[in-house]
């Protein structure tokens, strides 16, 4: 028997896209796209992502999914056997998750940190000022909340991929749908009057994230929005970092992949909008628009909890849940990260599961400790080419999300596109019979829009690009 005959599948399509719609919700979903919303005119950017998402998003989602089932291999040897010579592809795919990995698990520990604040009623401190910041100077705590994370994530992925990826996802994705809806709609019922007599409603804020707001917009404007979408559509639908490839692999062959890829986009996009539709409306409502402009670790550690505490008594419980459901939806994620890695290791160098995850678990908790340290014993502030200031988790994800992976996907598209054509992705999807409907925008994006976009967007990272 073949060694691939071995391989790992998961049991149905259910199992698939549950394990695919869990690695692409994540942070990238709640702390980023409302933020984004917010900023590039509420609808406008909503309208553009969907674009992007049904289009853009497809093409490459499509794109990775069909070459791990087709090579059934995970990225770091699947290019290679696609085209001889185009190995060096699959290095830099599989670079990707080892890079954002230990950043990925230290946020995640610090979830868990504001998970147990809330637990155990410490709610109101964790509203306070400095809380967050002194919590991630701290020389102890982040380390500890990192080892928790990264033990949970390491021992899912040890598990395997039926008793370990598809389990979990099986009981964490239904949870974590009915918290997001949840939360979502206690969002849009709130009102709150403040000191000055002001009273502001959760459905004024949702009326902000919704309708586009074109006021002086510009063709720079539009193309600044079109961008921003477009690398946030690559770190939440999880490709170019291998995850789909990987996943892809253990999709079996008589699976309909575009009724499966059309699951993960719809329920990838959904909650990325609930996910504004829980926040926006209830920073608004609180904190007035100024508190809309916060972004990131800031939206999520410092704005938020204010938002609850502001709340009342209903707060602690409120950010109970919200904190489990961020928390989920990371760990889903951070398993689907590790996954590339570890299957990568295990097809590359013919290593045992367990010795794959122990040995990039250490290679993560390296990382992460370079991370914690970085905001305090290797604290410094540089300014990154696109203008961002930087401790070295921003360089982690500058170097993994703004140059790697548009490398990883513009090298995808030639590769596909151009290289071994179309064809070969068109005829593995209608493999098990299924029809693929968008075949002709699928092959018009992957030669030609999607590569021309993905180097204004790598331009543009690397700050060569200032026009737009
Ligand atoms: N797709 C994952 C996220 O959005 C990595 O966080």
């Amino acid at each position: 028997m073949s060694k691939e005959k071995h391989r790992n599948s998961f049991s149905g399509s259910i199992g698939f896209v549950l394990a695919a719609a869990g690695s692409a919700v994540g942070l990238g979903n709640i702390w980023r796209f409302p933020y984004l919303a917010a900023k590039d005119g509420g609808g406008l950017f909503l309208v553009i992502y969907l674009i992007l998402a049904v289009t853009f998003g497809f093409t490459l989602l499509t794109t990775e999914v069909a070459i791990g089932r087709k090579t059934k291999q995970s990225p770091l040897t699947a290019y290679g056997k696609v085209k001889k010579g185009w190995g060096f592809l699959g290095v830099l795919a599989c670079l990707v998750p080892v890079i954002i990995l230990p950043y990925y698990c230290v946020i995640g520990g610090w979830v868990v940190k504001y998970f147990m604040a809330y637990l155990t009623g410490e709610g109101t401190a964790a509203a306070s000022d400095g809380y967050f910041t002194g919590f991630i100077t701290g020389e102890i705590q982040p380390i500890v909340m990192l080892v928790i994370f990264l033990g949970v994530v390491a021992f899912i992925i040890f598990r395997g991929v039926n008793k370990g990826i598809e389990s979990s996802s099986k009981i964490i994705m239904p949870i974590l749908l009915l918290l997001v809806i949840g939360i979502a709609v206690f969002s849009v019922t709130i009102s709150y009057t403040d000191e000055a007599g002001v009273t502001r409603t959760g459905l004024e804020g949702l009326r902000i994230y919704v309708v586009p707001d074109l006021k002086g917009l510009t063709v720079k404007g539009f193309f600044s929005v079109l961008l921003d979408a477009m690398g946030q559509l690559f770190f939440s639908l999880s490709v170019a970092m291998g995850i789909m490839i990987a996943y892809g692999s253990y999709v079996k062959d008589d699976a309909n992949l575009v009724k499966s890829i059309n699951q993960i986009e719809i329920c990838d996009t959904a909650v990325a909008f609930l996910a504004g539709v829980m926040i926006i409306p209830a920073v608004y409502t609180f904190m007035g628009r100024e508190g809309m402009a916060a972004s990131g670790p800031s939206l999520m550690f410092i704005s938020l909890p204010k938002v609850f505490a502001a709340m009342g008594k209903a707060g602690n419980v409120v950010g109970c849940l919200f904190f489990a459901m961020v928390l989920f939806a990371a760990l889903t994620s951070a398993v689907s990260v590790m996954e590339a890695v570890v299957s990568s290791f295990m097809d590359k160098f013919h290593m045992s599961r367990a010795r794959a995850a122990a040995v990039e678990a250490v290679i993560a908790l390296a990382g992460g400790l370079l991370v914690c340290l970085g905001y305090n014993k290797l604290y410094f502030d540089i300014t990154l080419p696109n203008g961002a200031s930087a401790q070295i988790l921003d360089v982690m994800d500058y170097i993994s999300n703004n140059c790697f992976m548009p490398l990883v996907a513009i090298g995808t598209c030639i590769l596909i596109g151009w290289i071994v054509k179309p064809q070969v992705i068109v005829e593995e999807v209608e493999k098990s019979g299924c029809s693929f409907g968008r075949r002709r925008l699928y092959i018009v994006m992957i030669r030609y829009i999607a590569p021309v976009l993905l180097v204004i967007l790598l331009l543009k990272s690397l700050g060569v690009l200032t026009v737009i």
